[in-house]
């Protein structure tokens, strides 16, 4: 899943936090202004019912109480008013008689006569919203209108109430306006924050991250620093410098890297080497005990080279194979010298302990985790197969004899019959060819057959090179080594 980039992490988090913000602004705010609005409407139905109460004690001093409907409805203009009444006392009622205008005592006026103190109802919701005061007359001395001068009274005696219902949409409609100015302010400002927290996202991180990582890049591709001056906060300047020591340290230290395995691979070349040489040494030494045809080692190792390479095998086999190939015939160290070196032809018991030199090599080999080692065991133990399943030690036919054991098998018994062995001559090669030729697909895979004989050329090159004409092992080419035991050839046979 696709990451968010800072800017989205940035505006919702911010969003979330502004909105939740202006709605609890508002919230307190409209409640705040709510109740404000409220005591400036009670303040105002209070104020108009001492006007009332004023005026209707200055009508009755003066005694033109038959006045004060002009006076009342005056008022209701003035003021939007919607309702007044005047509810009288019981003691002004016992003074005075029921007035004409007054009403009746509701339980609400009743518990204001009780309480002496205004009773307020406000419907702010209602399509018009209003306000009813319940306000008491209380019976005083002080100021101007002594009531007691007319009232047969105790001071403190409610006289009466006055019972107005004030219009108040003008209070609510100013109060919605403001909420709603207040609201788009409170929109423009989180706006107006966003924008700017994105450009500074942008501006201070976004772009000197993405241009950091490119410097950074390109300082490690070619080995120049950062300039930590290019970055205008404390934060990035600071990453700069630790790029820079940082990408010092890496280049340092792949310098060092570079060296070591360099002299790593110097080192494991030198060894194989080594390896290579001792058992090509191996291989002669066994050459030699044999009494093989000179140089046999040499140009086997060459032959296998050639053929595994024309064959199209990877380099590491290609190396393997003519690496190992020199101690095909190292089980021979372990065969006795009055066989090994018998001249003249084998007994059926010593032909057998002859073969036996597969095994021996490959038990001799077989322990080694080297690659070079565990390709040559497998080359010593399986070179006499034959691809008709009539070699030996196991009778593998076909491609269950290694592509090694075939190689070897063939260019080892290519190179005894160009080799003049003390029993019979060099054969031509057109010889050769054509006695290969007739074992394809008995003795010899069928497949390195034609590989070898496309580039026979290139073989006899290596046997003219290696000399496989230019010396003879005194009991050299035994069947068993020839790989050819029982095989009669064009010029001559075998000895078994
Ligand atoms: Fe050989
Ligand atoms: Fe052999």
């Amino acid at each position: 899943m696709l990451k968010p980039s800072i800017k989205t992490v940035t505006t919702k988090k911010l969003l979330t936090f502004l909105i939740l913000a202006a709605v609890m602004m508002t919230v307190v705010i409209a409640f705040n202004f709510r109740a404000l609005s409220h005591n400036i409407v009670k303040n105002e139905a209070t104020a108009v019912s001492e006007i009332i109460k004023a005026g209707l004690t200055a009508h009755m001093k003066a005694g033109i109480m038959d006045k004060r409907d002009y006076f009342l409805n005056e008022i209701k203009t003035a003021h939007d008013i919607n309702r007044i009444a005047i509810i009288r006392g019981p003691a002004v009622n016992r003074q005075f008689g029921s007035g004409r205008l007054e009403k009746e005592m509701g339980p609400l006026a009743e518990k204001v006569f009780r309480t002496r103190t205004p009773e307020f109802i406000i419907d702010d919701f209602g399509a018009t919203p209003t306000i009813r005061a319940i306000i008491p007359y209380i019976a005083s001395m002080q100021g101007g209108l002594n009531c007691l001068g007319c009232h047969k009274v105790e001071e403190g005696t409610v006289l009466g109430a006055v019972d107005i219902e004030l219009d108040v949409t003008k209070y609510r409609t100013m109060a919605s306006w403001i909420l709603m100015v207040l609201l788009v302010a409170s929109l423009a400002l989180i706006l107006l924050i966003v924008m700017n927290t994105l450009r500074t996202v942008q501006v201070y991180i976004k772009d000197p991250l993405e241009s950091l990582i490119e410097r950074a890049r390109v300082a490690y591709e070619k080995h120049k620093p950062v300039n930590p001056e290019r970055f205008s906060t404390l934060e990035f300047e600071n990453v700069a410098k630790e790029i820079n020591l940082f990408n010092r340290d890496i280049i340092a230290n792949q310098e060092l890297l570079k060296q070591l395995n360099h002299s790593l691979v110097e080192l494991n070349n030198e060894i194989e080497d080594t390896l290579r040489e001792t058992v090509f040494t191996m291989g002669v030494i066994e050459e030699q005990r044999s009494k093989e045809t000179k140089n046999h080692t040499r140009r086997v190792t060459e032959y296998s080279r050639l053929l595994a390479s024309r064959l199209g095998l990877p380099e590491r086999d290609v190396e393997l194979i003519a690496s190992a190939a020199p101690l095909h015939d190292i089980g021979k160290l372990g065969i006795p010298d009055e066989i090994l070196l018998k001249p003249g032809k084998l007994s059926e018991k010593e032909f057998e302990a002859m073969q036996n030199h597969t095994a021996i090599g490959y038990s001799m080999l077989a322990h080694s985790e080297r690659d070079i080692l565990k390709a040559a065991a497998v080359i010593a133990h399986q070179h006499h197969e034959k691809w008709d399943g009539t070699g030996y030690p196991w009778g593998l036919q076909g491609e269950d004899i290694h592509i090694y054991g075939r190689i070897v098998g063939l260019v080892d018994v290519f190179d005894a019959l160009l080799s003049r062995r003390h029993y019979k001559a060099a054969w031509p090669l057109d010889e050769v060819v054509a006695w290969i030729k007739k074992e394809s697909g008995r003795h010899f895979d069928p497949a390195l057959v034609d590989v070898l004989l496309e580039n026979v050329d290139e073989f006899a090159a290596i046997g003219a090179r290696y000399g496989s004409n230019g010396g003879e092992g005194e009991n050299s080419a035994k069947a068993a080594d020839a790989g050819a035991a029982g095989v009669s050839a064009p010029t001559g046979s075998f000895q078994k």
